[in-house]
């Protein structure tokens, strides 16, 4: 099966939405960082139900927010979902953007990263199409430091890149981007329970769960072009 099918039977299924109720906690931290200034043309990569374009589109006064997204039945979703004439949403493989070069000032991408089957030329692809100076800010919630996440290979059928947190920088680096920043952006929305409440379905003590939503969190890598 495709990325595009498999993820269209999460749309239909109502899971865009389950997504974007899961990841906003860290995602909202995520597009508070970047530097989007009125009239800024942003893409979002794998953009799901497309909360982020609608955010920036409402918080930064963007001209133009764009969510690409493998599977067509996340766009129609993502389009039902606003009326923002600043916000655009299409079908597509962010292995080849069918952008112009340098015609975007920013990127966003949340937890899709991951669905890259050749990095490199994700990599090369958006280092052409985003302007000098313009930015990418990459969240991953499956990354190897975050082992609460490794399970999740035996229930998503895609294949999923299990990178560490050197691992992004270097590919991000070799594929001509400036580092800005990396960092763990941690969940404080998620509520935690008192420790008489252990063990629980998905975590055996208090600790752990500290560890996965307050300390390990989103892991975001924050790459410039020179
Ligand atoms: C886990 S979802 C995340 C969606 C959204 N960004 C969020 O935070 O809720 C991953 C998304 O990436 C998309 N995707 C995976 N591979 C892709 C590719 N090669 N090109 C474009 N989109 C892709 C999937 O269709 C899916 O909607």
């Amino acid at each position: 099966m495709s990325v595009g099918d498999a993820f269209d039977e999460w749309a239909d299924d109502g899971r865009d939405r389950e997504m974007e109720d899961e990841h906003w906690a860290t995602a909202k931290q995520l597009l508070a960082r970047m530097p989007v200034e009125p009239g800024d043309r942003v893409l979002d990569l794998g953009t799901g139900s497309g909360y982020a374009p609608r955010a920036i589109s409402q918080a930064a006064d963007a001209g133009l927010a764009v969510g690409l997204d493998a599977s067509p039945e996340m766009v129609t979703n993502a389009r039902s979902y606003t009326d923002d004439s600043d916000v655009g949403f299409l079908a597509g493989d962010f292995h080849q953007l069918p952008f112009e070069s340098e015609s975007f000032d920013h990127c966003v991408s949340m937890e899709s990263f991951f669905f890259a089957t050749h990095p490199e030329e994700l990599l090369a692809e958006l280092r052409r199409v985003l302007r000098s100076g313009g930015t990418f800010y990459c969240g991953v919630n499956y990354y190897q430091e975050n082992h609460y996440a490794h399970e999740w290979a035996d229930r998503i059928e895609p294949e999923m890149l299990l990178w560490s947190a050197t691992e992004y920088r270097s590919a991000f680096q070799n594929a001509g981007f400036q580092l800005a920043e990396q960092s763990y952006v941690p969940d404080r929305d998620t509520e935690i329970p008192p420790e008489s409440e252990f063990p629980t379905a998905e975590f055996e003590t208090r600790e752990q769960m500290v560890e996965r939503y307050r300390e390990l969190g989103t892991l975001l890598t924050v790459a410039v072009v020179p």
